[in-house]
């Protein structure tokens, strides 16, 4: 990864610990080499710090990344909760806003190219979203709602042989909470194929057709049923 990048992003304000973000950066470069020409697309982008592992891999592969994020912050970003931070709230709402913090982020990292930031609800997002995916990175709504929703509004729109990287999946409940550790389980069972897993970032693989009519997007539950005895 481009030093200056990794730089950059190790500093920006965000959720994204290093190693951790120097797999998402990996795993944005082997999906852009295999699936040509696709955007990338994350769900949850805060201010921007997950972003440039993936703009730095997409900037590489004249790929673009789509940021999604309604910029109004989580559950546990909200005032009282254990992630909030005072300077992010817009005095003219009183409401989250993390929006000028992600442009500032993206612009400092001569990124504004590569990044495009959809603001907005995920769900209504993926619900009007037809283009094939390189790579999709959940990290959104950690509840059991919006979690879900992002996997069912977006995981269909992984390009066979693209890639799904979730965050924030921890195996024993005591480390965070259970949510995105039930949607990796349920990527597995639709047939995703687990390719790496650094600290709580699981990168998962959509099957690639083969010349076989029974094969590619079906789920290979075999590997899946392998991959799930791995993570326990
Ligand atoms: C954990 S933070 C993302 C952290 C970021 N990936 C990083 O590297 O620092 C979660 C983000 O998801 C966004 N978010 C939560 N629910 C959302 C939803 N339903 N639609 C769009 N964005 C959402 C929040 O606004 C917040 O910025």
């Amino acid at each position: 990864m481009d030093p200056e990048l990794r730089a950059r992003a190790e500093a920006a304000a965000g959720f994204m610990p290093a190693g951790e973000g120097l797999a998402l950066y990996q795993a944005a470069v082997l999906a852009a080499r295999a699936v040509p020409a696709a955007p990338l697309v994350e769900i949850g982008s805060w201010c921007g710090k997950s972003t440039l592992y993936l703009g730095a891999a997409a900037a590489e592969h004249g790929r673009i990344v789509f940021a999604v994020d309604h910029h109004r912050g989580s559950e546990e970003q909200q005032p009282g909760w254990e992630h909030h931070d005072p300077s992010l709230v817009d005095p003219a709402t009183g409401l989250i806003d993390t929006l000028p913090a992600f442009r500032r982020t993206v612009h400092g990292a001569g990124l504004e190219a590569t990044v495009v930031a959809v603001v907005g609800e995920s769900a209504a997002v993926a619900a009007h979203w037809r283009t094939p995916c390189a790579l999709v990175f959940v990290d959104g709504g950690h509840g059991p709602l919006p979690a879900h929703a992002d996997y069912e509004g977006w995981a269909p729109h992984v390009a066979p042989g693209g890639l799904l990287a979730l965050h924030d999946v921890f195996a024993d409940p005591a480390d965070g909470g259970r949510p995105p550790y039930e949607v990796y389980r349920r990527a597995l069972e639709d047939g995703f194929v687990e390719t790496s897993a650094t600290g709580s970032l699981r990168v998962l693989r959509r099957p690639a057709p083969t010349n076989s009519p029974d094969a590619g997007v079906v789920p290979d539950r075999a590997s899946a049923a392998r991959s799930t005895a791995a993570a326990l």
